[in-house]
């Protein structure tokens, strides 16, 4: 936002009136009278949805619970950049796919028409309604090996998510095997992308040589979070109505 000429203000629960018990949708009426834009990383995809609908500015989920959009933007350009356009290329997902991460990249691969592995544990899979919500190609393999085998991205994100911190040793007992390593990378393309969302526990959903040996993509990756987050900025400011003070005031 500043890059681009604009203004931000950061605030917690407790900075507003949402700490002391406020509903959403009315912090929302307020804060839309008085921002042009609100970005939003929480815990539940609803809560999200109702400021959107009741601040009346555009509203950018910087994640949830349920969606991480602006990350797998953010991934997908950084495929588009190494390799060209990523319709008709095989991303494989290794871990939680039932996680915020996996739910967005099923979403763009309906939309983008790439094909969509999510290698995970039965109980890890998303669920069909979202399956169908997706559309798309998108296979669920608990072969992890299979799944990964000729595909063009390995991408994989921390198996313990953003509030799942009391569920830590199950999910790294289940997920123990869904692991991105040099095994795992020859089953891939010669030239198949490593990435990942961050951040990076080695050892985990990825071993350190593995990591090291594509930190070059992985930090780019990193880095197009700003450079998307300004395109995102960008695309929404068309929706925001010009700035309502008078010259002097
Ligand atoms: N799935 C991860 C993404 C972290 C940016 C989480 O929700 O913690």
């Amino acid at each position: 936002m500043r890059e681009l000429g604009g203004e931000t203000i950061f605030l917690n629960p407790n900075d507003i009136q949402l700490g002391r018990g406020e509903l959403i949708k009315d912090t929302a009426r307020v804060l839309g009278r008085m921002v042009h834009g609100a970005i939003i990383r929480t815990f539940a995809q609803r809560d999200i949805e109702e400021f959107a609908e009741f601040s009346g500015v555009p509203t950018i989920n910087a994640l949830t619970d349920d969606e991480h959009p602006c990350q797998i933007l953010a991934d997908i350009f950084t495929v588009q950049e190494k390799r060209g356009s990523i319709e008709g290329k095989v991303v494989t997902f290794v871990g939680d796919g039932a996680s915020n991460t996996a739910r967005s990249w099923m979403f763009a691969a309906g939309k983008l028409n790439f094909e969509l592995r999510l290698a995970s544990p039965p109980k890890y899979q998303p669920k069909a309604k979202w399956l169908k919500r997706a559309g798309g190609k998108v296979i669920c393999n608990a072969d992890l090996q299979e799944a990964a085998r000729g595909a063009d991205v390995l991408y994989t994100d921390i198996w313990v998510s953003m509030g799942m911190e009391g569920e830590e040793a199950r999910r790294n007992a289940d997920l123990g095997p869904y692991w991105i390593n040099e095994a795992l990378v020859k089953l891939a393309k010669p030239d198949a992308l490593v990435m990942h969302c961050l951040p990076a526990h080695r050892g985990q959903e990825i071993d350190a040589t593995t990591l090291e040996a594509n930190a070059d993509t992985i930090f780019d990756q990193s880095e197009n979070r700003l450079h998307v987050q300004k395109a995102i900025l960008l695309a929404v400011a068309s929706c925001v109505p010009p700035m309502q003070l008078q010259p002097g005031v």
